[in-house]
């Protein structure tokens, strides 16, 4: 099988929305390639360790426990610190270095658990994105998790070529209105280790999700706004009435606006771990619109899934063939590029370091 994914490993990584890991508990994650036990000690840190005991290779995660700061293995009852640091070998008073394992450093920030994949020495947890939109009360957000099927660049991809909106979410936060999506104004531009995207639509029908928002007097002014770091891609977007200014960038204060967070976390060559969140300023007492968000933002990403799985398909049968890029490709091929240039410095660090 030839291998084409690059998988970044400097990067902080969605692994948990921070609710699913209860005190005491343990879950099982894999991240780029490397499966983790990922844990919340019964004193409540957090803490991510390989997903292999250091005696007989069993994971943690088939009825390992936490006890105290420690994880104990389910098999022999080796216990093993947040460090990897192996603690205790029960009947056995010799505990050898090589029982150690190794652990993955871990923050919780922003009501999610976040791992470094990468060389420790270099995990800067203030490199973290920044998602306030969780715990600001100025917004309300509901949420979802999926694992798909499909390698995680086509799941860039697919976040940064909007085109699709207006085939794929025709019923939902698309529209029927394709010659709008199809003529909308596109900037790009990378900085750096970021590229960002902003999207225009002019005159455009509202799509199924923002009639269900609010009401309008007609044709509406869209934007979109993306900004994307390996690992996690934001969206801001929003509306107001056609001519009033939402495709200026300045005039921002009506109509609706949302921000959007795109966790995308590599599983493996053909699985990607999609953790989301859609939060709007407006309306925020009102229960039957938070609900209604939340189902049209499930039978979105429902709408994503039968494409990108189908996708997935014809790719990995051939992965050497060339994809074709149009023009709302542009973001996602300054992206590749990004990741591309990235993949190849972490390589080449790694190589001085052999
Ligand atoms: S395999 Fe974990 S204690 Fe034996
Ligand atoms: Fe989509």
């Amino acid at each position: 099988m030839i291998m084409t994914t690059q998988f970044l490993r400097n990067v902080w990584y969605v692994a948990a929305w921070a609710k699913d890991l209860d005190r005491g508990s343990l879950i099982s994650r894999t991240v780029v390639g490397e499966p983790l036990a990922i844990f919340r000690n019964e004193l409540g840190s957090v803490g991510a360790l390989e997903d292999r005991c250091g005696h007989r290779g069993v994971p943690f995660t088939v009825g390992g426990t936490c006890r105290g700061d420690v994880i104990q293995c389910p098999y022999h009852g080796f216990e093993y610190a947040a460090s990897g640091e192996c603690m205790r070998i029960p009947g056995q008073d010799h505990i050898p270095a090589a029982a150690a394992i190794r652990s993955y450093p871990v923050v919780e920030q922003d009501l999610l658990i976040w791992v470094w994949m990468g060389d420790p020495a270099l995990a800067d947890r203030r490199q973290i994105p920044s998602h306030p939109y969780h715990t600001d009360p100025a917004w309300k957000w509901t949420w979802n998790e999926l694992t798909i099927k499909v390698e995680w660049r086509l799941l860039i991809d697919n976040l940064f070529d909007l085109s699709h909106l207006g085939f794929v979410h025709r019923s939902t936060i698309g529209g029927d209105d394709s010659d709008s999506h199809m003529n909308a104004g596109i900037a790009t531009r990378r900085e750096g280790d970021r590229v960002y995207m902003t999207r225009n639509l002019t005159n455009s029908v509202p799509s199924p999700f923002y009639a269900a928002m609010t009401d309008w007097s007609g044709t509406i002014d869209r934007w979109q706004e993306v900004d994307f770091v390996p690992g996690l891609l934001h969206i801001y977007s929003g509306a107001v009435d056609a001519g009033e200014g939402g495709t200026e960038g300045s005039i921002r204060s009506g109509g609706v606006q949302f921000h959007h967070m795109h966790a995308v976390t590599p599983v493996d060559e053909g699985t990607t771990r999609y953790f989301f969140s859609l939060a709007r300023s407006f309306r925020l007492e009102d229960d039957a619109l938070t609900q209604k968000m939340d189902r049209i933002l499930r039978a979105t990403l429902d709408e994503d899934v039968v494409i990108l799985e189908a996708q997935q398909l014809r790719y990995a049968a051939d992965p050497a063939r060339a994809l074709l890029n149009s023009r709302g490709d542009a973001a996602g091929v300054l992206s590749r590029r990004m990741v591309s240039d990235l993949h190849d410095a972490e390589q080449k660090a790694a190589a001085v370091l052999a």
